[in-house]
């Protein structure tokens, strides 16, 4: 007769976080280390998150995972990293119902599977890396029942992509690069929960859900290699930046956020251009975008909407209020009409959405 077997499985969904003040660039490659801090909000988890299934059981005879339905490979080092980090911190687990009982040292020769899947564009400058290394680390952990807190579990999600520590937090966050060598002190922390400023709006306009062409690492590689106003950035402007979006957050203050949300935006677009060789993240439906915001917060006097763009194409749109989001839509659909052959084929919107995806 067979021995009986169980399986012991974990789900957890995690939502994007994008940067207003951006991290671009790392001092160490292997323990991702930034040049920088770094401060992002994070979305709704309704609209674009990552959601990540985890499985246990004697009978796998290897670590496996499968994104988007396809198998992918989990020897680069990331992966590693994080299954290491939190197996090392695995306890005991003991569930009598399944006949279940897994003893701390177990751990280290059991193998993992692992389902993922992105309910936004993969790879496409959406931060699916953040979501989807922060759902990892955080479904393994419950997995096996580490007891770490949240800040612990984002020094590791941090190892497996840098932006990944600040999606283990709603609302605003801040990831503080951190002095010590061996990165424990490379964390992210809330800087106000998701209530403190609840009337704004976020506005995801999809350019393009195309894979980009250079990923971040590697973008932010050469970044560091050859790009001078990079220095300048990370040593210069980004600490003072800091300050004053902490405050502006804090004090609800729109017009500096927005302020600082857009001008860090074009700086970092601007270093991925005074890198060599220059990386093109937008597009011109992009800068199509951030004219008809600059003009319109132009001529209101004090800014409505902020934009931001990751390293892609795609527009993350902030908007101060419903009265402004919805003014935004009506500018963006005069902007795009849907049954034009625009470029932006889809529009997700705050938490009620127009969804219009063609392609
Ligand atoms: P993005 O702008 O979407 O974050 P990146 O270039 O930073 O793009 O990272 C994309 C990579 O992140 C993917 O190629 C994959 O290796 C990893 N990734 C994306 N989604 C997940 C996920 N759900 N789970 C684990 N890794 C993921
Ligand atoms: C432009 O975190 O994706 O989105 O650490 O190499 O995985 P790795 O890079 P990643 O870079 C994000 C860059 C950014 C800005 C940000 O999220 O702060
Ligand atoms: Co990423």
């Amino acid at each position: 007769m067979a021995e009986k077997t169980w399986v012991r499985m974990v789900t957890a969904q995690t939502p994007t976080n994008i940067a207003v003040i951006k991290y671009w660039g790392k001092r160490d490659e292997t323990l991702i280390l930034p040049v920088n801090d770094s401060i992002s909000v994070t979305l709704d988890p309704a609209h674009l998150c990552t959601i990540t299934t985890v499985a246990v059981s004697p009978s796998f005879d290897q670590d496996r995972m499968w994104l988007n339905g396809k198998e992918i490979s989990l020897s680069g080092g990331r992966y590693q990293n994080c299954l290491r980090e939190i197996r090392a911190r695995a306890c005991e687990v003991e569930d009598k119902e399944k006949g279940i009982k897994i003893a701390k040292n177990d751990w280290e020769k059991l193998h993992v599977h692992v389902a993922s899947y992105n309910n936004f564009p993969t790879a496409a400058g959406l931060a699916s890396s953040a979501a989807g290394f922060a759902c990892l680390v955080f479904a393994l952990a419950k997995l096996m029942k580490a007891k770490e807190d949240n800040s612990e579990l984002s020094a590791i999600a941090r190892q497996g992509s840098g932006s990944a520590c600040r999606s283990l937090f709603g609302g605003f966050v801040k990831w503080i690069m951190g002095k010590a060598e061996d990165g424990s002190d490379s964390l992210a922390v809330q800087l106000v929960d998701e209530k403190h400023w609840d009337e704004l709006v976020i506005i995801i306009a999809v350019v393009s859900s195309r894979q980009k062409e250079t990923s971040s690492t590697t973008g932010m590689r050469d970044s560091v290699e050859t790009s001078l106003l990079l220095q300048h950035r990370a040593k210069e402007v980004v600490p003072k930046r800091i300050k004053q979006m902490e405050e502006a957050i804090k004090n609800r203050d729109f017009g500096s956020f927005a302020q600082l949300t857009c001008a860090d935006s074009n700086q970092f677009h601007a270093v991925c251009l005074d890198t060599c060789p220059p990386i093109f993240y937008m597009n011109d439906t992009s800068h199509r975008i951030i004219s008809c915001v600059e003009k319109w917060n132009c001529s209101e006097g004090t800014p409505q909407v902020a934009y931001t763009f990751d390293a892609g194409p795609n527009a993350v749109l902030i908007a101060h209020n419903r009265k402004a989001a919805t003014q935004l839509i009506q500018k963006l659909l005069f902007c795009f009409p849907p049954s034009s052959d625009a470029d932006l084929n889809s529009y997700v919107i705050g938490d009620k959405s127009i969804l219009k995806d063609a392609g």
